[in-house]
């Protein structure tokens, strides 16, 4: 953080409501986001988290066309899911609203208008690819022909899947509109550019200057960018879903979907905060943060920003953008299109209880400076050998045994020896790393940090072994419980960014309970706004483990002290359970995840990939299928009629030992009954060549085969994959009729 910032704006990418969200977009931006929100709030710091469905763009129309719905139908169902699957994994935004909402469509288009009006945007007339017989232009996305760099057939207009290569329509071989099938056209149209190269040298100055604290990745792109040089870019399509274009002239014109999404953050906020959004959005005391993925960058440290620029009225820009790597699945790439993906909401089903483990897994695989695996496997061990037998484990074991020697209540401590007080001094040094790597967004080493505290508790308590010495010292078996349970403490509150279920599980545990009024999270999932206008934010802001300010009593308790209080600032504290304290009833805070979960995850993999497989090959022949082979070199007529071509019969027909390819026939040549060995045994079998009419090149020059003598040749038409024909009159003819 550059400077004293009074409170921070979280933004997290709109989502394209064309799909379910995967645990690629998790790992990149969301469950990070999350962690980050969820730790500043603990800090009692003044957040915003504001997100939504990204509903417009050629995507959902390609699918809502393929469904033969509206394109409508196809954003209200996945904005649902999407924002279904958010609340179910804890990620509760103060608003997640979508790029089809009144404010946003008003927002954007006047947002449009102003730049227009002020001469912002330049004007181009362009050639641009149109279907003929769909009679409208092409998005990139609707034209489809041959990948130039890999050869792979279905590369989009922008995109290759197969080889991940960027491409621009006029570079496919053999382009076709995905409409219509039609060859697309080349025909004029204008749009309007917002011409990046007039704000090169302030973007240049404001992120490649006053931004070098930027994650090397995004500082990297940007600067590649910049040196690069920017080209105005259109910020209209020709298309029939999105924000009309407000100006005169520009029917069957659309914002581009990456002008309007952006300013659907701005938008969404508006919709949430009527009266006092513009805190948010124009005071330098707001810090902004954009968490996104990297194929996300360009538009949120060289666009977006640009457009508020050239708009002006004191809008803030990002002050970071932390972009993740991608995650891949299995070793392969997570796609949509070819469904290799963990799909949030089937995980949701298929692991109920659970949203902790993929939070937890995700981050700690979390693609933060490369590309990385998640692996079905890696994520049972994690929750079997770290979540359940490291943090679980710990708790469980302070917790039971507290029940079963003290009644449930927090036995007061003892003289501290030097295990308690060398185990004790673990905590503030991991809570002073977790604090510096999330303020630079290194959620993996966070979560490591938060993971120690468990990992020095678990050692503890097998070390000082309380249910041993329980035995022989009662007094000290208190004292070791009393340091097992701050070590608790001090994990409900570390671990509540990242692990909130089971922080709040732990909670529960320890009878810590939630102060009143502040546990908006637990109210109805439509209405997870955690930001209330008109209400003191700080009351709104603070997590919902305590307010802050009145601290939790414990209801169940006698012990009376008010002063259980897991907010941030008191991890590492002494005494943060008091003695006397009751603890509430013990649980498993994880359970096992057994090999048959896993192994059902991993054959719907299989299934997707053999099913995916059988498909591209079957895709592969049928292409092969189609290759001609190019003509022959010309023959004379006399060559030609040196070739005696006949009609014959199959009398017999039998497979020739010890060979897969060899058929023995027995012919009727009309002019004689003779043997042709042909290598047809792949194509067809004996009984199905018996009796079949067929033509046959009678005069070729006989040649043993196999020990058999072959007197002339099948004529059999083959196919660019290999697969052959015998060829037969079109009506039974005599044997030995001559073809010529
Ligand atoms: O990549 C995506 O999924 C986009 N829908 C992100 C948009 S982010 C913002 F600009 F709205
Ligand atoms: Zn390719």
């Amino acid at each position: 953080m550059s400077k004293n910032y009074k409170r921070t704006l979280v933004t997290c990418a709109l989502p394209y409501a064309n799909g379910p969200v995967h645990i690629g977009h998790l790992a990149g931006v969301y469950v990070p986001a999350d962690i980050y929100v969820r730790y500043l709030r603990m800090r009692g710091e003044d957040v915003l988290y504001v997100c939504g469905s990204d509903e417009h763009g050629v995507p959902i129309t390609i699918k809502a066309r393929a469904q033969g719905v509206s394109p409508q139908d196809i954003v209200d169902r996945y904005h649902r899911i999407i924002k279904d699957s958010f609340s179910g994994l804890g990620i509760n935004f103060d608003i997640y609203s979508r790029t089809t909402s009144d404010v946003h469509e008003r927002n954007a288009s006047e947002f449009f208008r102003k730049l227009y009006t002020e001469g912002k945007f330049i004007t181009k007339e362009s050639e641009q690819y149109y279907d003929p017989e769909a009679k409208t232009f092409l998005a990139d996305r609707y034209i489809v022909g041959t990948c130039p760099k890999c050869g792979a057939e279905g590369a989009y207009g922008d995109q290759c899947e197969k080889c991940g290569s960027t491409l621009s329509p006029e570079e496919l071989i053999d382009p076709k509109s995905k409409l219509s099938g039609a060859v697309p056209v080349k025909k004029k149209t204008t749009h309007w550019y917002l011409p990046l190269d007039r704000y090169e040298k302030w973007l240049s100055e404001w992120i490649l200057d006053g931004h070098k604290e930027w994650r090397s990745n995004v500082y990297g792109q940007c600067k590649s960018w910049i040196d690069g040089g920017l080209q105005p870019r259109a910020v209209s399509r020709d298309l029939d879903w999105g924000v009309p274009v407000p100006v005169e002239g520009a029917e069957g014109k659309v914002l581009y979907v990456w002008f309007d999404a952006p300013i659907g953050y701005i938008s969404n906020t508006q919709e949430l905060l009527p009266q006092s959004w513009e805190k948010w959005w124009k005071s330098e005391d707001t810090r902004l943060v954009h968490f996104i993925g990297k194929d996300n960058i360009v538009f949120h440290c060289i666009v977006f920003p640009s457009m508020l620029k050239a708009y002006g009225d004191g809008y803030i820009l990002p002050d970071n953008v932390p972009a993740n790597e991608f995650l891949n699945l299995e070793g392969d790439k997570i796609s949509t299109s070819r469904n290799w993906a963990v799909w949030a909401h089937e995980y949701l089903e298929d692991f109920p209880g659970k949203a902790d483990v993929m939070r937890y897994v995700l981050t700690a695989n979390a693609p933060e400076t490369k590309d990385n695996d998640f692996s079905w496997k890696d994520f049972q061990t994690r929750n079997n050998s770290e979540l359940v037998a490291i943090f679980g484990n710990f708790v469980n074991r302070a917790i039971v045994l507290t029940h079963k020697y003290f009644e449930g209540v927090v036995p007061a401590a003892g003289e501290l020896e030097d295990i308690d007080r060398e185990t004790l001094a673990q905590i503030l040094p991991l809570r002073k790393s977790l604090e510096d790597n999330i303020s630079q967004f290194h959620f993996r080493e966070a979560l490591k940090d938060a993971m120690g505290i468990a990992r020095v508790g678990n050692k503890y308590i097998s070390d000082a072994e309380p249910w041993k010495v329980a035995k022989t010292d009662m007094a000290r078996c208190a004292t070791i419980l009393n340091v097992s349970l701050q070590i608790c403490a001090d994990l409900a509150i570390a671990f509540e960014p990242f692990t909130p279920f089971a922080a709040e599980k732990l909670r529960k545990m320890l009878g810590v309970s939630l102060c009143a009024g502040t546990d908006h999270r637990k109210g109805e999932q439509e209405t997870v706004n955690t930001y209330r206008e008109g209400e003191g934010s700080a009351l709104h802001t603070v997590p919902a483990s305590c307010c802050g300010e009145a601290a939790a009593k414990c209801p169940d308790c006698s012990c009376g002290d008010s002063s259980v209080c897991l907010e941030w600032d008191n991890l590492g504290a002494e005494s943060l359970l008091p003695a006397g304290h009751r603890l509430g009833e013990a649980e498993l805070l994880f359970a096992k995840i057994e090999d048959e979960a896993i192994a059902a995850q991993l054959d719907r993999l299989a299934r997707i990939k053999a099913e995916r497989e059988a498909a591209e090959a079957a895709a592969a022949a049928e292409e092969a299928a189609k290759r001609i082979e190019p003509q022959k070199d010309p023959v004379s007529f006399d060559d030609f009629g040196r070739m005696d071509i006949r009609t014959a019969t199959v009398l017999e027909a039998e497979r020739v030992p010890k060979t897969d390819k060899l058929l023995k026939l027995t012919i009727d040549t009309g002019i004689d009954q003779r043997t042709i060995v042909s290598g047809i045994a792949e194509y067809y079998s004996p009984e199905e060549m018996v009796g079949k009419q067929i033509c046959i090149l009678a005069n070729l020059e006989p040649r043993k085969i196999r020990g058999i003598e072959s007197k002339g040749m099948i004529l059999m038409a083959k196919q660019g994959d290999g697969k052959m024909r015998f060829i037969t009159p079109a009506e039974a003819l005599v044997n030995g009729a001559v073809i010529g």
